[in-house]
């Protein structure tokens, strides 16, 4: 078996959303909760690969995607770990209001930053509450007897999970709290790995950025560079425009304030989605023509500049129209 965990094949066919309650909550560090969530019906859950993550509803129409935390096979629960953000779309202090035996609504997990099973080494990098799915590596990397160190980045009492981690990690874990000891660290550990080491970095967009940079100057190959950023909702406002979509034959008017996503569900046309955020790259359509202000964070920059695929919950046409594959 791979590193990657399949979904049990003997669990229940399950393929719509999963209705859970909350079975315990616990604040880990100022303004960082977490949630510990059973299936309603006490039937089993699906498995889930490492570094996966589960949108939760929290409003009719609204989903905010989270990294799992816990053990990835067979668990008997779910744990998220939210921070609060005071400025975000209202998801995360929902989740901050939930009580122990509320029933909410969350969908399948998804992988977005798996783990590569045949790297002969993991570095795994997190800053702040991007340890939420380095914690779910970790966790696996043990498990399989993988190799790998973790690098965890965070202000003095903001360290969710840090006794976990110690505890998985002992002297795997490197800990540094300011950025003069970030890059003191990682310098040389970038430096010295050998073929075969892949590096998964779950932070700030500026640290995902810094570390891919500072990786690929000391000539690390793209596809040994894993990222999965944490950021506030991204805005999918801006100028009005025209979506042509060939294969319906609908021309779909997206206003000023409202998504290319809610437009074209609301014209009727169905488009898979999951995080909203542009993130799990679950809506990704076919773009025929048109220039496209990508905003996602889950193409790649080389797609982006293809210019033939688009994520429409956050991103928009860059001009009047964009004909689409739907
Ligand atoms: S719904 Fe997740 S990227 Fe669009």
């Amino acid at each position: 078996m791979t590193g990657v965990v399949e979904v049990a094949a003997a669990s229940p066919v399950r393929t719509a959303d999963l209705s859970m309650v909350v079975a315990d909550t616990a604040l880990l560090c100022q303004d960082i909760r977490q949630v510990v969530l059973k299936p309603a019906d006490g039937a089993r859950l699906p498995s889930f690969t490492p570094g996966s993550h589960i949108a939760v509803t929290w409003q009719a129409g609204h989903r905010n995607a989270y990294s799992l935390t816990g053990p990835a096979i067979e668990p008997d629960h779910y744990s998220i770990s939210v921070r609060r953000d005071r400025n975000g779309n209202g998801g995360s202090r929902w989740v901050h209001a939930l009580s122990v035996g509320d029933t909410i609504s969350v969908s399948r997990p998804r992988s977005a930053f798996a783990p590569v099973p045949n790297a002969r080494h993991h570095v795994l990098v997190a800053g702040g509450i991007g340890v939420t799915p380095i914690l779910s590596h970790v966790r696996a990397a043990v498990q399989w007897s993988r190799s790998f160190e973790v690098v965890y980045s965070f202000r003095a009492g903001f360290g969710a999970h840090y006794d976990e981690l110690v505890d998985l990690c002992g002297e795997r874990l490197t800990v540094v709290e300011t950025p003069d000891e970030f890059w003191a660290h990682m310098t040389p550990a970038l430096t010295r790995q050998t073929m075969g080491t892949h590096l998964y970095t779950c932070g700030p967009a500026a640290m995902i950025d810094a570390v891919t940079e500072a990786a690929t100057r000391l000539g690390w190959p793209a596809q040994r560079l894993h990222s999965e950023p944490f950021s506030s909702a991204v805005s999918a406002a801006g100028e009005p425009f025209t979506a042509r979509l060939t294969r319906t034959g609908t021309t779909v008017s997206v206003g000023g304030q409202q998504s290319l996503l809610d437009a074209i569900l609301g014209a009727g046309v169905a488009v898979p989605n999951l995080c909203r955020q542009g993130v799990c790259g679950e809506c990704r359509i076919g773009v025929h023509a048109g220039s496209i202000d990508h905003r996602d964070l889950f193409l790649t920059d080389e797609e982006k500049a293809d210019g033939d695929a688009m994520m429409p919950c956050v991103s928009r046409a860059a001009g009047a129209e964009v004909v689409l594959d739907l």
